[in-house]
């Protein structure tokens, strides 16, 4: 489906370059205007000046007089305030403003640019930086269906893509999918541990465990119609060694659903804190 967006971009950091690249790779924009005073990044030079264009500021961006159909905020939750502050006379009453910045609340973009303003706030998750991410979107209500569409395309140029209708939610989204690349790295790190202590090698451990989380993420990916507990079963034979290594992990007093459930908890609490909401 066609799709020519003006897209302006502020911050062109590890995210915003994750995107700028989906973005060119699905030729998805007409236009995209880069704000970001780090400069434009050299892989992109070869894409200026069309479609990609960067500008050092707001005033340079605002001498081109843009066309701007949508603003991707990507700068990091610290300055938003400042970055916000710069482009409101620059954004349109009903240009929508796509935010990724974690711990952002859509209360916060409404006090820079006012409440009618239609805001989408997405919780994308690391893995993101190699387009394997996962995003999570809410909007206000004055995001029309088209700018949810559109806020889908520029998003799954980064992975996939879910939406949900509390913004409250976003605290266990950022508990699950946010902080979640770090339990499964954790996990990389436990079993490459057990394995060790099992008498493997800490390199062959490593290796292994590593292999064996990318594979089994792999084989999930490949079989999105299987639950994870029938994947599960698939390689558990009744009495054998993963029936046995799962009986210490299912126990129903410690086993890793408490723990997971623990886990959770404590972040969501986090994030609920870090925000304040
Ligand atoms: N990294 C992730 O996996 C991830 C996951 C989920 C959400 N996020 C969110 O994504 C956002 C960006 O994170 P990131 O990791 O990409 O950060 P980053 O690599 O630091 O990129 C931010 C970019 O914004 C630039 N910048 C600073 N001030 C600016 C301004 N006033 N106007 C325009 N650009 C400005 C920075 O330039 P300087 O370096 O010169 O300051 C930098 O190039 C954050 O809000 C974060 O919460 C990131």
């Amino acid at each position: 489906m066609p799709f020519d967006l003006n897209i302006l971009l502020v911050g062109c950091g590890k995210m915003g370059q994750a995107m700028l690249q989906g973005w060119l790779e699905r030729k998805v924009e007409n236009r995209i205007y880069i704000l970001d005073p780090a400069g434009l990044p050299p892989e992109f030079v070869d894409y200026a000046p069309n479609p990609v264009s960067w500008y050092e500021n707001v005033a340079a961006l605002a001498a081109q007089e843009p066309k701007i159909d949508v603003i991707v905020m990507a700068v990091k939750p610290q300055i938003m305030a400042d970055a916000c502050a710069a482009l409101k006379p620059l954004a349109g009453a009903n240009t929508p403003l796509l935010s990724i910045a974690a711990g952002q609340s859509i209360a916060v973009f409404e006090t820079y640019f006012g409440a009618g303003h239609p805001v989408i706030r997405a919780m994308p998750n690391t893995p993101s930086s190699i387009g394997q991410g996962v995003s999570v979107c809410v909007a206000n209500p004055h995001v029309t269906p088209e700018q949810k569409e559109q806020a889908t395309r520029l998003l799954e140029a980064v992975g996939h893509v879910e939406w949900i209708k509390d913004e409250t939610l976003m605290d266990a989204v950022t508990a699950l999918s946010g902080s979640g690349p770090a339990y499964v790295f954790l996990l990389i790190e436990a079993l490459a541990g057990a394995g060790e202590k099992a008498g493997l090698s800490r390199d062959l451990a490593m290796t292994l465990a590593r292999r064996t989380v990318i594979g089994a993420g792999a084989l999930a990916a490949h079989m999105p119609d299987s639950a994870a507990s029938t994947l599960r079963e698939n390689v558990t034979s009744p009495g054998g060694t993963t029936a046995a290594a799962l009986d210490v992990l299912m126990r129903d007093q410690n086993g890793l659903q408490s723990l997971m459930d623990e886990a959770v908890a404590a972040a969501k609490q986090r994030s609920i804190d870090l925000s304040g909401t």
